[in-house]
């Protein structure tokens, strides 16, 4: 689906008054047999494929929003290119330019090398995305060895087709045979696949397979990542799969409101659709990746609200907490040298979320998130979180706000431990203030205001 990215600008917190509930899930002391190990770039950039060249080449402040990120994770930030418009993109080694409309389909795009070689110019790991909904292997496979000569360092994964599960649904594309259900697709992706990898001629694993829509069966014998591995892929394809991928939107109307979106509850309840999908790539030894998030594929509206970047940080944690998976969408929260890992230990059945990471088996961060929204008129909530079972250390504590759930950056810009981005070009304005957090004995209390979060540093350097 157009994936649009959200850059959260930021603002100080005002802590108005109101009431104060309280929840309490115990910090488990000791590292759970159930923490998943977090990876060292957990979350990546995706960018729609015909808008790649114009974020590359004309929005200077995205790329500089990313070397925030960057900056924590040690690393570049991964990206993808891909998207609906790369089943609408057709390969010209002879085009100059970046990427033009078709003119005689308004829907159809061109592209030429310069798209692979914008991806040198980045430097950082890069799924590609090719278009198999046009039914048109040669092109592909050319624009794919194109890609190969240019970029090839830099390509982490090659997907052949975004979210084949809609091509007939809603394109009547020529490649899909009514139906196209998951015996359809799965044998049409195969074949792809297996003749991809005979051209592509490098013997490591290279293909992000799958790619559809949502984890789960919207109607009978609906595609889906496990009817790949059990049933469609043999051993030669399945050997040329790095990573199975799913996208991740809301499992709701697209009349659904930000108060009702924005839970945690509702988080977790749609994230556990991929638990069975991670156990089944888990057990041919790959990742499950989740290469878009965001409300809802077609209304970005709320996906540019606070409230939406409240959700897509709980979203993240909560899926990195369920294995190793990684979501493409923005978080500037999560920052994780390798060896850490990370549980969810709240109920996962109401609107506040805690995360405890791990560092040598002991608690060292916790992230609490309050998902509850606030319009921007009237009493704004609070909650207490109590903290139990702390070891006895200095804490102290970053927090992230806005003015409301519903507020833009056009309008006002959230800020992360009194530190906002700049909206022009995404610089980091203000100092970075940490809030003491009193330790009583093992227990801490630290209230949020409904849409807010806070990370709790347990500074073992100050002990
Ligand atoms: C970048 O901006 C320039 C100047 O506005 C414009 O001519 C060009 O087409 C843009 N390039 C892309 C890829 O959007
Ligand atoms: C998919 O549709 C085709 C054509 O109608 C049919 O032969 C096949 O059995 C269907 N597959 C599944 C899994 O239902
Ligand atoms: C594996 O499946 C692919 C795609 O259907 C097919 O082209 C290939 O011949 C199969 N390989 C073997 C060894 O059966
Ligand atoms: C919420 O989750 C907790 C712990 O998993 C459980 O004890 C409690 O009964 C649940 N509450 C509801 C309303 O489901
Ligand atoms: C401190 O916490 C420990 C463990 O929870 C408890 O046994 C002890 O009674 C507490 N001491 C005080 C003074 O509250």
């Amino acid at each position: 689906m157009q994936h649009r990215y959200n850059s959260f600008g930021v603002l100080a917190s005002a802590l108005i008054g109101a009431r104060a509930e309280a929840v309490h899930y115990p910090i488990p002391t000791t590292l759970p047999s159930a923490a998943a190990s977090l990876d060292t770039t957990p979350v990546g950039l995706s960018f729609e494929f015909d808008v790649w060249p114009r974020y590359k080449l004309n929005l200077s402040h995205v790329w500089q929003c990313m070397n925030h990120v960057a900056e924590l994770y040690g690393a570049k930030m991964p990206i993808r290119i891909g998207g609906t418009s790369q089943d609408r993109s057709a390969y010209d080694a002879a085009y100059d330019g970046d990427i033009y409309v078709d003119p005689t389909d308004d829907l159809h795009r061109v592209y030429g090398p310069k798209h692979f070689d914008l991806i040198s110019d980045y430097g950082g790991e890069t799924i590609l995305g090719f278009n198999r909904g046009d039914n048109d292997f040669t092109n592909s496979l050319e624009a794919a060895l194109a890609a190969k000569s240019r970029a090839l360092d830099y390509l982490w994964a090659i997907e052949l087709g975004n979210e084949p599960d809609i091509y007939y649904s809603v394109w009547g594309k020529p490649v899909a045979t009514p139906p196209w259900n998951k015996s359809q697709e799965g044998e049409n992706q195969a074949q792809w696949s297996q003749a991809f990898l005979d051209a592509w001629g490098e013997s490591s694993s290279i293909l992000s397979a799958g790619n559809y829509a949502v984890p789960i069966e919207l109607m009978e014998a609906y595609p889906n990542t496990d009817y790949l591995i059990n049933t469609a892929f043999n051993d030669s394809v399945k050997a040329g799969v790095k990573a199975y991928c799913t996208h991740s939107y809301a499992l709701s109307g697209e009349d659904a409101e930000l108060p009702d979106e924005m839970k945690h509850s509702k988080t977790v309840a749609d994230l556990s659709n991929f638990v069975e999908k991670i156990a089944t790539a888990k057990s041919v030894g790959r990742p499950y990746i989740i290469g878009e998030a965001g409300f809802h594929g077609l209304e970005t509206k709320q996906d540019a609200t606070f409230g939406g970047a409240v959700q897509i940080v709980d979203k993240t944690l909560h899926a990195v907490s369920m294995g190793r998976l990684s979501t493409e969408a923005t978080s500037l929260l999560l920052r994780s040298p390798a060896r850490e890992r990370i549980v969810a230990s709240d109920s996962g059945n109401d609107t506040y979320a805690q995360y405890v990471v791990y560092k040598r088996n002991l608690p060292y961060k916790v992230v609490l998130i309050n998902t509850d929204y606030f319009s921007g008129n009237g009493e704004r909530t609070a909650t207490v979180f109590r903290l139990t079972g702390l070891p006895p250390l200095t804490l102290k504590a970053l927090r992230m706000t806005a003015v409301s759930s519903e507020v833009t950056v056009e309008d006002s810009l959230p800020s992360i431990g009194g530190q906002t981005f700049s909206d022009d070009e995404c610089t980091i304005l203000g100092d970075r203030v940490f809030e003491d957090v009193g330790n009583l004995n093992g227990t801490a209390e630290v209230t949020l205001m409904a849409s807010e979060a806070v990370i709790v540093y347990i500074d073992y350097d100050c002990a």
